[in-house]
């Protein structure tokens, strides 16, 4: 048996069944023969609706990533484009722009890996700069006003904001939409919205700039299905707000976890505060990071190791899961601070 992912970030639950079998109804009605609307048109109505936009200040495509290629691959080959990611951040910015050759600068967070806006520096004027916010892997946000500050500061700049784990946070930029032209927010279904397989991300701003970009997408990216799928998904929450139940699910073993972890650790460990659906964990060296991980794996966990890259060594990445597996984890970390100690009582499950 394949160990419990807690080093993907996926929701552990499910969609609701019912609303499985709502979408297996529907399913049958949608016509394979014929291609799908080019850019998903009545879809992105749905999703302005439930991200509290205007249709033509969105776009959809099968998944952020789809977007985050799109946006590096623009910038790339624009004569004065230049890119700038934010570090350390989500992996895929700089694995992608590796992989094609694309030149980058970096924003380095600062040394409690927090943003820093007075670290990036000048930024020539086809600057695009990419962040995730609640970051990935540290979990953190941005401070609004800080943000609206760089967007005051360089109104040539285009700011991307990859929002993968806004709900978790409670919090999101998209209210600066309507007020800053160069402001890029991005959006996803595959973490809160429990729907990582069903492939479907948004991106957001102003009109001009989706007009722009729509031009750049190819169409027919959105099958038929997974249009149809989402709006069975927005449509089942109107009825039953489900979405909002997983996300508090998450939100209260996160606080667990955390509170868990705060009472074990000695003081040369740290556990970073978060607003996402994972924690970081910097560990007190490279060798018992590795350690933690294999005494995971031990447990049947699986966990990020993250030990190896830029900033963060020592470090690895808890998904919060189910609470049997977030108990898991707690017994892993137990016994890799010391063996001698007995198991951590974990509060059973309320459901
Ligand atoms: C910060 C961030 N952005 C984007 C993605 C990818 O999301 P999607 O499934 O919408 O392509 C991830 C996936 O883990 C992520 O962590």
């Amino acid at each position: 048996m394949s160990p419990v992912a807690l080093h993907r970030n996926e929701m552990p639950h499910d969609i609701p069944m019912e609303l499985k079998r709502r979408i297996a109804d529907k399913i049958s009605n949608v016509a394979f023969n014929i291609y799908p609307e080019p850019f998903a048109q009545s879809l992105v109505v749905e999703l302005a609706l439930w991200y509290g936009c205007r249709p033509e200040q969105l776009m959809v495509a099968p998944g952020s990533s789809a977007f985050i290629r799109l946006l590096f691959t623009h910038y790339a080959i624009k004569p004065q484009g230049y890119i700038v990611i934010a570090r350390p951040s989500f992996q895929y910015y700089e694995e992608y722009c590796q992989a094609f050759g694309i030149a980058y600068s970096t924003w380095e967070l600062d040394e409690h890996l927090e943003f820093d806006e007075n670290q990036l520096g000048k930024l020539p004027e086809q600057s695009m700069v990419m962040f995730a916010s609640p970051n990935n892997p540290t979990g953190q946000s941005i401070p609004l006003p800080m943000l609206k500050r760089l967007l005051r500061r360089c109104p040539q700049t285009l700011f991307v904001v990859d929002e993968a784990y806004a709900e978790f946070a409670g919090n999101s930029t998209l209210k600066l939409i309507n007020n800053f032209s160069n402001l890029i927010v991005l959006r996803t279904l595959s973490k809160a919205l429990s729907a990582a397989g069903i492939r479907c991300g948004a991106l957001i701003a102003n009109e001009r700039t989706v007009s722009e970009l729509t031009r750049l997408q190819t169409p027919f990216q959105v099958s038929s299905l997974t249009s149809q799928i989402v709006k069975q998904m927005l449509a089942y929450d109107r009825d039953v707000s489900w979405v909002k139940q997983q996300i508090q699910k998450v939100i209260k073993e996160r606080q667990l976890i955390y509170e868990t972890c705060q009472a074990l650790l000695p003081p040369t460990w740290y556990l970073f505060q978060s607003e996402a659906n994972f924690l970081l964990l910097k560990c007190p060296d490279h060798a018992t990071a590795k350690r933690l991980v294999h005494t995971c794996n031990d447990h049947d966990i699986a966990i990020a190791d993250l030990s190896n890259l830029p900033r963060l060594a020592g470090c690895v990445r808890i998904t919060v899961g189910l609470r049997e597996h977030n108990h898991q984890f707690i017994s892993a970390l137990t016994k890799c601070l010391d063996p001698t100690l007995p198991d951590v009582a974990f509060p059973l499950p309320s459901n």
